[in-house]
């Protein structure tokens, strides 16, 4: 794949990972994903963010295409987790640049990650310009969105912003613009993205959308540094329509169901949830956690306002998959949601304590009462698990129209 310009002087240079499976060592990316720079060129040559070092050669043969790397003259950083800034040691010594501009909190993770002796660093915040001939590039701070370096680079002259790991996806293809691929792949490559790596900063989120609102700002392209660029006002407006109504977190009415299991009984619980909720109109998934990573089970977190969890007791505990999906969740602070805990036990029980304690710790709402059982599921069990999955599905019910008519 070739370089690809993406306006009249300015060109995508970036690397395309297929093979990408794990996402910064925590998040599943099944589709691969993108790390995406940026050259503008003009009077003063600029080049937006870098990619991971191992795409090194790629991007640098992209580079190439457009421009001699020793006509770099600026070097942007918007945020410098090192699949944006891993090349730019490289960067640095073969262009030689006159500036390189990053945020305040750049530099500090700039000097941190490399040896930045020597190196022309300028701080900017947000309200800074720097004109380059027939651009000016205005810089943004985005605290928090999600790294307390990040920012945008906005030029007004192209109505582009450049996002940085704002509005990304973890998407590989060879199609360039959000425009070109099937609507239901992106909007889930969205979700996954926001779900697994923005969840947490949404307060920040909704202020930066307000901030964008409130200055103003004539964009026709959002260029993000992972998957599609959205590249007319029609996709403008719809990813930055998406990103607030992500970032509300309104209530889905569907529930999502994960468990582990050991010897079925739990499992058992699960599906008669699953019953009760149909009963209650709802719609649901299970999701077993021994088919499912915490990263799936985030991202169908999106569509859902109600969690049950279930688990045996395992060490006086809960199983380590049910563990762990609990602790990622509670990491991302989803918000708004209904909870419900069940599960099997042999002699001690502790299972749907600690789920509760979980589901608590995330500020659910836990309108049901928790279901245990001990070593088989009797009718009776089955029957209150069917209660649990009746109550939640009223509850939510009743949630999702709350908010649609407050
Ligand atoms: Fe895409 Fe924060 O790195």
């Amino acid at each position: 794949m070739n370089a690809v310009a993406v306006k009249k002087d300015l060109f995508w240079i970036g690397s395309v990972n297929f093979g990408c499976l794990d996402f910064h060592g925590y998040s599943l990316a099944p589709r691969g994903t993108t790390y995406n720079c940026y050259v503008l060129k003009d009077q003063k040559n600029v080049l937006f963010d870098t990619v991971q070092a191992p795409h090194t050669e790629e991007m640098l043969t992209r580079l190439k295409q457009v421009i001699e790397p020793e006509k770099i003259d600026y070097i942007v950083a918007n945020h410098l987790e090192p699949d944006h800034a891993g090349v730019l040691p490289e960067l640095v010594k073969i262009c030689r640049p006159e500036k390189i501009f990053c945020s305040v909190m750049g530099e500090k993770s700039m000097r941190g990650y490399f040896n930045t002796e020597g190196w022309p660093v300028q701080t900017v915040k947000t309200g800074d310009v720097v004109n380059t001939g027939a651009h000016n590039i205005h810089f943004v701070e985005t605290r928090m969105l999600h790294w307390p370096d990040s920012m945008f680079s906005y030029i007004p002259e192209e109505r582009l912003v450049i996002s940085n790991d704002a509005f990304g996806q973890n998407i590989a293809s060879s199609e360039r613009f959000a425009d070109e691929l099937n609507r239901a792949a992106l909007i889930h490559g969205i979700e996954e993205y926001y779900y697994n790596i923005v969840l947490p900063f949404s307060p920040q989120v909704l202020k930066t959308l307000d901030m964008i609102a409130g200055l103003k700002l004539d964009i026709e392209m959002i260029a993000p540094d992972h998957g599609l660029i959205f590249r007319n006002k029609d996709d403008v407006d719809f990813i930055l329509k998406k990103y607030r109504e992500l970032a509300e977190q309104k209530p889905g009415k569907k529930a999502l169901i994960c468990y582990d299991t050991m010897w079925h009984s739990t499992e058992k619980l699960a599906y008669h949830v699953g019953c009760g909720l149909e009963e209650a109109g709802v719609p649901y998934r299970i999701m077993p956690l021994k088919n499912h990573h915490h990263s799936e089970i985030m991202t169908e977190l999106a569509g859902c306002g109600a969690v049950v969890a279930g688990s045996p007791t395992h060490n006086n505990g809960i199983m380590p998959a049910v563990s762990a999906v609990l602790t990622y969740m509670k990491g991302l602070r989803p918000q708004n949601r209904i909870g419900g805990a069940f599960g099997s036990f042999g002699w001690s029980g502790e299972a749907v304590k600690v789920i509760t304690e979980y589901l608590e710790a995330m500020r659910m709402e836990i309108p049901g009462q928790a279901v245990k059982c001990a070593y088989r599921p009797a009718p009776g069990d089955l029957e209150a698990a069917a209660a649990l999955g009746r109550t939640i599905g009223k509850a939510l019910t009743a949630k999702c129209e709350d908010l649609r008519h407050p």
